[in-house]
């Protein structure tokens, strides 16, 4: 017999998350989201809501700082995967704010307890909270006050019957340090890089448990369709059967170059062609493309540089509308390696 606790997991629903976090997020978990202002919390946890909620799974949103509820779903309100119909049944706001400005934490704990005791969530976010630092660095009083009351949350979030979610603006640095690390069950930190010129989104799952996770930080894009993550794999390694042989040479389509190469290039391997402009790398790839047209085999081309347009010459231009070829095309300054990949 198998006494093995079998912890559901939940698939999230959004692209490349569960792959990430090694199945999905199981059930009854307490997970932190963390990250600076604008790296995408909110939207995930409004992704991951949609996903998920449901009549016999509701979910409770309390916003707590930063903008008013009504702003920030206006903006929600722009995703695809929003979805009108489940709020109020399905899914409803608590807006938090003025029981903290009246800076009575008891008072809000209180009360978050209470909603949740009211309407049965099976999932409960909580957004969002400035970090400890950044409160101590404005000079603020009663940090102790609010350490004490995140941690308590945190302690409360755990033991109810739902999934929760803890959504926080901690800078990278503080993450890893922060006292709710120890309580959390999972944690996702977001980060928006600057990597040359362009900005790059990453998310790491800094821990999970039980989960066999993904490590360090992959890439992840927003647009209407919410957050779409990229994750960071190495490709498998079964060779196709043709490769496990001993090496197999492919014509190049230029039958001098094959003469030069012993036969063609070795089936499966990677060769660079390089030169200076009008050199002759396109018509050497669309004669390479063109032959394996002719043996019935398809083909990639991928361009980044040129426009379509300027690349194509009549022949490519053929095999591209007869379907032997197939045109990837990115003109994007801030794409990564993952994102071509994919
Ligand atoms: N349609 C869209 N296409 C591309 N990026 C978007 C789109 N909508 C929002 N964003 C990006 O998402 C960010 C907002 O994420 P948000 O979830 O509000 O962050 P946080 O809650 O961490 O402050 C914006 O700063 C913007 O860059
Ligand atoms: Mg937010």
């Amino acid at each position: 017999m198998n006494l093995k606790v079998q912890l559901g997991l939940q698939p999230t629903g959004v692209p490349g998350l569960d792959t990430l976090l090694g199945g999905g997020l199981s059930e009854f978990s307490f997970n932190v989201i963390a990250g600076a202002p604008g790296s995408g919390k909110t939207t995930l946890a409004h992704q991951i809501m949609f996903a998920l909620a449901g009549p016999h799974k509701k979910a409770l949103f309390f916003t707590v700082l930063g903008e008013p509820p009504l702003k920030m779903l206006r903006y929600q309100q722009q995703y695809r995967f929003f979805d009108i119909d489940k709020v109020d049944d399905s899914i409803r706001y608590v807006n938090l704010a003025d029981d903290l400005r009246a800076g009575d934490f008891s008072g809000v704990l209180e009360r978050i307890t209470r909603e949740v005791e009211a309407f049965s969530p099976g999932l409960v976010f909580v957004d969002s909270f400035h970090s400890v630092v950044q409160m101590a660095r404005n000079g603020n009083e009663g940090v102790s006050d609010l350490q004490y009351f995140i941690q308590e949350l945190g302690t409360r979030m755990t033991s109810w019957q739902a999934t929760t979610f803890l959504i926080g603006e901690y800078a990278t640095a503080e993450i890893e340090a922060n006292p709710i690390m120890t309580v959390a069950d999972g944690m996702l930190a977001l980060s928006n890089d600057i990597v040359g010129n362009s900005s790059v989104r990453k998310m790491r799952v800094v821990k999970m448990r039980g989960q066999a996770h993904l490590l360090g930080a992959h890439t992840f894009r927003i647009d209407e369709h919410g957050v779409k993550i990229y994750p960071r794999m190495l490709p498998p390694l079964a060779l196709a059967p043709h490769q496990s042989g001993p090496s197999v040479r492919i014509a190049t389509g230029c039958a001098e170059l094959d003469a030069m190469l012993g036969g063609g290039l070795p089936r499966g391997h990677a060769a660079m062609v390089v030169g200076p402009s009008g050199s002759g790398k396109t018509i050497l790839g669309t004669a390479f493309l063109a032959e394996g047209a002719r043996q019935g085999e398809r083909g990639v081309i991928a361009c980044f540089q040129k426009d379509a347009a300027h690349l194509r010459n009549a022949e490519l231009d053929a095999l591209i509308r007869n379907d032997d070829v197939i045109l990837v095309q990115s003109r994007s300054l801030d794409l990564s390696v993952e994102e071509v990949l994919a």
